[in-house]
C-alpha cells in the first residue's frame, strides 16, 4: 500500500514536540514522495520547513480537534498517513496537576491519575481518529497508526505493575480494532494499526531506562525509521492489529 512510502504522502503527525513524533516528522519531510506534513502538539516543535505546517492543539479538547480537521479539509487536503505519537506515563507536579508515576502496586491507584492516563492514552487518540479519519481518501491506500506499547498486551503481561498505563494501552488497542472494523466497511484500502516503538530514549521513558539492556535503548530517530519501514509494508489485511518495531504482530 504505502510501499517504501513511494506514493505521494500527505501526513498528520500528533506528538510533534515529542521524541518519536518529532523524529517521524524529520524523516518524512526528508522523504522525496512526501508532499506535506502537519504536526500537532500543545507546546510546538522547533521545526521549520517548506513541507511542514505546525499546529498547536490539545488532543484532550474535542472541539479543538474538530476545528483542526476542518481547517485542513477547507484547504482541500486529504491525508493518507496519520500517526498519533502522543502519550502520558509520568509527570512532575505543577500548579495544574498532581505528580503522576506508573503504579507499582494497587495501593498506588488513584482515581484522578487513572482518569488522566486514560484521557491521554485512550480517549484523546480515539477522538483524533474519530475526527481525522474523515480526511482519508475513500478509494486510495491510506494508513492511520496510534503508538501503543507492548505492555498493553494482556497475553504478554507476566510482570504486572504500571496498572493504568497498561490498561490504557490495552483499551487503545481495542479502540484501534473497533475503528478498523468500522472504517474498513467503507474504506477498503485503509489500514489502522497500533505500533510498539521499542524502548526509546525520550522524556517519557527517561526515569525508567535503568534496567534496559545495552543496545536495547533506541534513539527516537532509530525507532521512527524502523516504524516507517513497518508502516510501508502494511496492507488493509493488517488493519486492527498491533505491530512492534520489527514488524512482528503483538497479540492482544
Ligand atoms: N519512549 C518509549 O520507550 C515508548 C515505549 C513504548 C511506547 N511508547 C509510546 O510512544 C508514544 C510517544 O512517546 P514518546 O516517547 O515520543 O513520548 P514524549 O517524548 O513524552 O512525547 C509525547 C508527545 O505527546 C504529546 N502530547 C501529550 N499529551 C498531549 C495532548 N493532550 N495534546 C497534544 N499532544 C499531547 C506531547 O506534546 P505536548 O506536551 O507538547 O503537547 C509530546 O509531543 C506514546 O504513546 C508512548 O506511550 C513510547
Amino acid at each position: 500500500m504505502l510501499e517504501n512510502l513511494n506514493t505521494p504522502i500527505n501526513a498528520a503527525i500528533f506528538g510533534a514536540s515529542g521524541g518519536i513524533g518529532n523524529a517521524f516528522i524529520e524523516q518524512l519531510i526528508r522523504t522525496e514522495h512526501v508532499q506535506h506534513v502537519h504536526g500537532f502538539s500543545r507546546s510546538g516543535s522547533a521545526l521549520t520547513h517548506g513541507k511542514y505546517s505546525e499546529h498547536i492543539l490539545d488532543i484532550t479538547d474535542e472541539n479543538a480537534i474538530e476545528q483542526a480537521a476542518k481547517t485542513i479539509k477547507e484547504q482541500g487536503q486529504q491525508l493518507n498517513l496519520i500517526i498519533i505519537a502522543t502519550g502520558l506515563l509520568h509527570r512532575e507536579e505543577t500548579s495544574e496537576h498532581t505528580a503522576l508515576q506508573p503504579e507499582k502496586s494497587m495501593r498506588a491507584l488513584n482515581s484522578d491519575n487513572m482518569q488522566d492516563i486514560f484521557l491521554s492514552n485512550t480517549i484523546a487518540p480515539t477522538l483524533v481518529m474519530k475526527n481525522f479519519l474523515s480526511l482519508i481518501p475513500r478509494d486510495e491506500p491510506s494508513l492511520c497508526s496510534a503508538l501503543s506499547a507492548r505492555v498493553g498486551s494482556i497475553s504478554d503481561n507476566e510482570m504486572g505493575g504500571w496498572h493504568s498505563y497498561r490498561a490504557s494501552k490495552a483499551a487503545l488497542n481495542m479502540m484501534i480494532k473497533n475503528i478498523a472494523i468500522e472504517t474498513g466497511r467503507r474504506h477498503k484500502k485503509t489500514c489502522i494499526i497500533g505500533l510498539h516503538p521499542g524502548t526509546v530514549n525520550t522524556g517519557l521513558s527517561k526515569p525508567f531506562q535503568g534496567n534496559v539492556p545495552d543496545g536495547k535503548l533506541f534513539t527516537a530517530e532509530q525507532s521512527a525509521a524502523y516504524l516507517l519501514d513497518v508502516i510501508a509494508q502494511r496492507s488493509p489485511e493488517d488493519s486492527g492489529k498491533c505491530f512492534d518495531w520489527k514488524g512482528d504482530e503483538i497479540q492482544p
